[in-house]
């Protein structure tokens, strides 16, 4: 696929990268799942419409942009991490579906700059800011707890553990890179105190930022679904 023809044979190949997508996606994965890439897929549509970015690598970007999540958090080997692994993946899947490299270098640097936790690489176009916006956004309000539940259960963690030193804890438990080493030790409690509180100061847009305010209301499906506690 050559420059120019993108927006046609993009959209043509978009039903063959989510059969792909998906055979990544493990079925039972609630934090980083289907419905995540789907939430994410919605969002970063949204706040790229109103920030005037290109559709199309959104969309590519955000379907493929977990397919290592899972890898990294069970095989947990040093120096994986599923954003710069997941892009050279996502690199592979879009030269075999013959989409141009224009094209495909865009949609990775969306997926090698998506990272929250010591970033690697900081998004630099608006396409990868507003991907990291809408997968922020996703670990934030109701969602973001339950996500983050999902997690502790699936790593057999406790769901809440007392730490009294935190730069003592990440000394022990989280490297340099930022990535977990035990991930039996970690819980909830302690990726909010080391990650979680921080992301919704973190977004690039002014889309992403009008939204991380509304997300102390509970959003279950979609930026309009909210309700109250109170
Ligand atoms: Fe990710
Ligand atoms: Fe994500």
């Amino acid at each position: 696929m050559k420059v120019g023809a993108s927006a046609i044979l993009v959209d043509s190949i978009l039903t063959k990268v989510w059969e792909i997508a998906d055979s990544y996606y493990p079925k039972h994965d609630w934090a980083h799942g289907r419905s995540h890439i789907e939430r994410v897929l919605r969002m970063a549509k949204e706040i790229g419409n109103r920030e005037g970015a290109n559709l199309e690598i959104i969309e590519l970007a955000a379907i493929l942009h977990d397919i290592f999540e899972n890898r990294e958090a069970h095989s947990n080997v040093a120096g994986f991490r599923h954003e710069i692994e997941g892009s050279k993946e996502a690199r592979k899947i879009l030269t075999k579906l013959g989409a141009a490299e224009s094209t495909i270098d865009r949609v990775c640097h969306c997926i090698e700059s998506h990272r929250k936790r010591s970033g690697v690489i900081e998004p630099q176009t608006i396409e990868a800011k507003c991907l990291f916006d809408a997968d922020k956004l996703d670990c934030i309000g109701a969602i973001g707890i339950l996500r983050s539940a999902f997690v502790s259960f699936d790593h057999r963690q406790e769901f809440y553990r007392e730490e009294k030193d935190l730069e003592d804890y990440k000394k022990r438990n989280i490297r340099l890179d930022g990535t977990i080493i035990d991930y039996a030790k970690h819980s909830s409690n302690l990726e909010y105190e080391l990650s979680l509180k921080y992301v919704a100061k973190r977004m690039y847009t002014e889309t992403g930022k009008k939204k991380s305010l509304t997300k102390g209301r509970l959003l279950w499906t979609n930026s309009t679904a909210d309700f109250r506690t109170n």
